[in-house]
């Protein structure tokens, strides 16, 4: 795509940082140097302390905000004040016209770089107001990729110690997804949707230019955001809600999941496994009964399989939605029953009893020939729940359509059965199961929704 602002200039870009002051440390540490030790850190929080910024890190559409978002809830759950602070909503919110576009976060557009400068600030004053008052937590949710941006953090925040999550997420479907769902977004309104993944794939590579790993920092957690890991951390400072921070980070916390099997199909009435099927015209209304019964819900995303079946389940749930996106995650996929596909379980009794016989012995451990099989197919589906939970920024209220196979992988995932159980768990059609897994609930139901 040709370069739409060659100067380097974002036209129409409005100064609405003007009376922006400069915030100085409350301690007589702001001439900060002599408070500053080689590597240009602040060095001087080494007491225990009530309160806390937290600041996230990462290119864009690594995880930050789904994170961020994540300790949020935990910590109002639990009483912890907290805020988040994100400079793209400030963005957004001051100047909105055509910062959507890559230029404007090329490192060498002096005057964008500035104005993204500002809303920084913008945001660490709030902070840090926040916690000079009721506040104890203050997140701050940005890229902050670069060396300097931490810099006038660390400048600026002097008051309470600083913790950075970074996160990293190699898997590029996510990314991919992600960026999808992002460019979605009203300030990419006036482009297609080809044009605004290019664009958002050029700010990606233009924040990688800048990019500094996490190193001289003081306190730092290091994160594969996918898998809900740590990589790596460093901690010199004594942090508050340290450890809860931890088990936040790497617990797969489920708000409130349900989890639907996709309607009756044309394959269901015939007893016919696999394929592509329709939704039979009863399997259509059962679908719209599910579409009402989640009206009152708020359902962001509708997590489905690639396969007809499952969409053609989610389409009447998301008309009554006001903003639902259904995204196919192909890791939802039906198992794949090889040789056996388009068959009817009689059929494959008669036809090739050796395989009938095989899987009855042992159905949890059995692939079909040229296929798959419940074990086999554990990877991919918690590879496909990593990805809808990632995608999933804000923890309320998560939808999966799957299959009958893949539901029972699911359930097995956030319940505990005995693998020879598994492929037995009732997954019917007229109900679903809602599942809440957190670290103080625990609910595990199946309702009807007709
Ligand atoms: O019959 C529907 C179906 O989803 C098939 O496509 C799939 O092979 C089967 O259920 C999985 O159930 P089971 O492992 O009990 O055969």
């Amino acid at each position: 795509m040709p370069d739409p602002h060659p100067t380097g200039k974002v036209p129409g870009v409005l100064d609405t940082t003007r009376g922006l002051k400069t915030a100085s440390c409350r301690h007589g540490h702001a001439k900060a140097l002599s408070c500053r030790r080689p590597g240009g850190i602040s060095g001087f929080m080494t007491i225990k302390d009530e309160k806390l910024y937290i600041v996230m890190v990462g290119l864009p559409s690594q995880g930050k905000s789904t994170i961020a978002y994540r300790l949020q809830d935990i910590f109002k759950k639990n009483d912890i004040p907290t805020m988040i602070y994100n400079n793209g909503e400030l963005r957004r919110k001051y100047a909105p016209t055509e910062t959507w576009m890559s230029q404007f976060y090329n490192p060498h557009n002096t005057e964008a770089v500035e104005l993204r400068k500002q809303f920084a600030l913008m945001n660490i004053q709030r902070a840090r107001k926040y916690l000079r008052n009721k506040g104890q937590v203050a997140i701050l949710d940005a890229t902050n990729v670069s060396r300097s941006r931490r810099e006038l953090i660390e400048e600026h925040l002097q008051d309470h110690p600083v913790l950075y999550v970074e996160c990293i997420n190699n898997d590029e479907d996510i990314v991919d997804l992600s960026i999808r769902h992002k460019v979605r977004g009203l300030e990419f309104a006036s482009m297609s949707p080809e044009m605004a993944v290019l664009e958002f794939k050029k700010r990606i590579d233009y924040y990688r230019m800048i990019y500094s790993p996490l190193h001289v920092e003081r306190n730092y957690i290091l994160m594969d955001s996918l898998h809900n890991r740590i990589i790596d951390e460093q901690i010199e400072d004594q942090l508050p809600l340290y450890s809860r921070i931890r088990d936040c980070l790497v617990t797969d916390v489920v708000k409130s999941l349900f989890l639907i099997r996709h309607t009756e199909s044309m394959f269901n009435i015939e007893d016919r496994i696999g394929g592509d099927p329709d939704l039979t015209p009863r399997g259509r209304a059962q679908a719209e009964a599910l579409g009402r019964f989640f009206q009152k819900k708020r359902i962001s995303f509708i997590f489905t399989s690639e396969k007809k079946r499952t969409v053609q389940t989610a389409e009447p749930i998301k008309a009554m939605q006001h903003d639902c996106t259904i995204v196919q995650i192909k890791e939802f996929n039906e198992i794949d029953a090889g040789i056996c596909e388009g068959l009817t379980y009689d059929e494959i009794q008669r036809l090739k009893p050796d395989i009938h016989s095989a899987r009855k012995a042992n159905k949890y451990n059995y692939s079909y020939p040229g296929g798959e099989g419940y074990a086999s197919m554990k990877e991919r589906i918690k590879i496909g729940i990593k990805k809808a939970f990632f995608l999933n920024q804000r923890p309320d209220n998560i939808m999966i359509i799957g299959h009958r196979a893949v539901n029972r992988m699911i359930l097995s995932h956030f319940l505990y059965r005995r693998e020879e159980d598994v492929p037995y768990i009732y997954v019917p059609q007229d109900k679903f199961y809602h599942i809440v897994a957190t670290q103080d609930r625990k609910v595990f139901e199946l309702n009807r929704y007709e």
